[in-house]
């Protein structure tokens, strides 16, 4: 029997491709470059499966024009806001993503994104780097201590939990809000609020980590800034779509918040050019579970998937 034929939409680990190249009649983009509306149409006819990441689009628009060769789209990522899921199942193709395996990735930058926020970094690096660092006093670049303050997440689902598990290491008050209650030994001992306002009145440090939906566009807009303390700290690593950029700015301009770190932007890649000037806002480029250990668990976790589909079963995480 002729092996399944397979593409992978951009140069995932070394470890990936080879497995992917030993068990799969395989091709990779190995021009790196994402995988454009005419390149999945036109790979569509072309292979049984494709491996791709969060930079390619399969809108509805694109999924209609789908030829019928393609049969699953194992994602990359564990974010599938970039597939239209309904579009994608009414043409009979299966989705996958690959949760678990880059919570603890995702997580630490999150904390890297707060203690660096927090605690001056982007200005702190600069003066060091530029040479500008003529001067000392102990009110200078005084920040905000992380260790023992109230943290809030939003979102405890695996990525949410693992932020949870690193921020008692700081000795955080934890407070989380969810769609559901989640049973005390999953909670780490955070408080459970039933609603997003009620958790911001005591988020002195706020943590996204819920999905992008067309319910979470904009979550955090001017009216929910208005509500956290005086000078809390905002950290994003989960998508740009859950952020009112504009209203991020006002907070920061009238203080409401002091400083955000942010990994995840409306537009990707660029970020926003108006961030640019804002040394209170730390940021990195969309590097969340970039790790060599995660992207090979990343990698091995959609070919797995891949691998169970093609024998027949269900995958382990079919959408
Ligand atoms: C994810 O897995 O969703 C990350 O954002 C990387 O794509």
């Amino acid at each position: 029997m002729p092996k399944p034929r397979l593409w992978i939409t951009r140069r995932l680990s070394d470890a990936t491709i080879e497995r992917a190249m030993r068990d799969y009649d395989t091709d990779v983009n190995y021009e790196d470059t994402p995988g454009t509306a005419e390149d999945l149409i036109a790979a569509s006819a072309e292979y049984d499966a494709i491996i791709p990441c969060h930079s390619e689009h399969f809108s509805a628009d694109v999924v209609r024009r789908f030829a019928p060769r393609l049969k699953i789209v194992a994602n990359h990522s564990v974010g599938v806001d970039h597939c239209d899921l309904p579009a994608l199942a009414a043409r009979g193709i299966a989705v996958t993503n690959t949760p678990d395996v880059l919570s603890d990735a995702t997580a630490e930058l999150a904390m890297l994104l707060m203690l660096g926020a927090a605690r001056h970094a982007v200005a702190g690096d600069r003066i060091v780097r530029t040479g500008a660092w003529d001067f000392w006093s102990p009110s200078f670049m005084v920040g905000k201590q992380v260790t023992g303050s109230r943290l809030g997440i939003v979102g405890m689902g695996r990525v949410g939990r693992a932020f949870a598990a690193k921020a008692k290491g700081f000795d955080m008050e934890i407070h989380y809000f969810n769609r559901s209650e989640l049973p005390p030994d999953q909670a780490f001992g955070a408080t459970y609020h039933d609603s997003i306002e009620s958790l911001l009145k005591v988020a002195d440090f706020l943590s996204l980590h819920c999905p992008a939906t067309p319910q979470t566009t904009n979550l955090m807009n001017r009216e929910r800034f208005d509500l956290l303390p005086k000078g809390a700290v905002l950290v994003n690593a989960a998508r740009g779509a859950l952020v009112d950029e504009t209203a991020l700015l006002d907070a920061l301009a009238k203080g409401q918040i002091s400083a955000a770190g942010l990994d995840c932007f409306q537009v990707e890649p660029g970020g926003n050019p108006a961030f640019a000037d804002h040394e209170n806002i730390f940021m990195l480029p969309h590097i969340g579970s970039a790790t060599t250990r995660t992207r090979d668990a990343m990698g091995f976790r959609a070919l797995d998937n891949l691998d169970a589909f093609f024998a027949g079963q269900t995958p382990r995480d079919l959408l």
